[in-house]
């Protein structure tokens, strides 16, 4: 099984901004972690992360695996774009977040690719990842 792990906006941030919310680990160690995690367990995992909205929308479209794990950050909020891409393929998008996005501002209970996504984890830091291609597994 191959998943694709995409990051979306300031998420390259992760271990240098707002540390009491994401943590002090960069995006590399986290990515790190979670190919050690599915390391002998038949799982390829591919990271790509980038902070441009339309660079999402390729990635999206020209992802070869059987699953997406998607963290768009601040795009999840107001991306239609984000949204029909995923629309647009066949492949099942996970959504993450790493905080628990409910218990934060209002606009970042909004989001816009939500229903456009098989399900949705969040509030559990860099595990978040973890349970969300966990789920691919679990569905085979
Ligand atoms: C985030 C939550 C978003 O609201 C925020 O804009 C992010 C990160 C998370 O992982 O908790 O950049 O997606």
């Amino acid at each position: 099984m191959k998943l694709l792990f995409i990051n979306g906006v300031n998420l390259n941030m992760t271990g240098t901004r707002e540390r009491g919310v994401y943590g002090c680990e960069t995006l590399e160690d986290i990515n790190g972690q979670i190919a050690g995690h599915f390391k002998n367990r038949g799982v390829e995992c591919e990271f790509y992360q980038s902070n441009i909205e339309g660079e999402i929308c390729t990635a999206l479209q020209k992802a070869e695996c059987d699953g997406i794990i998607l963290n768009a950050g601040a795009f999840t909020h107001y991306s239609y774009a984000i949204r029909d891409a995923i629309a647009s393929v066949s492949v099942p998008v996970v959504e993450v977040h790493m905080s628990n996005v409910f218990s934060r501002e209002e606009f970042r209970r909004k989001s816009v690719i939500s229903e456009v996504c098989a399900g949705s984890i969040a509030g559990f830091g860099k595990n978040s990842y973890i349970l969300a291609a966990e789920s691919f597994l679990l569905n085979g």
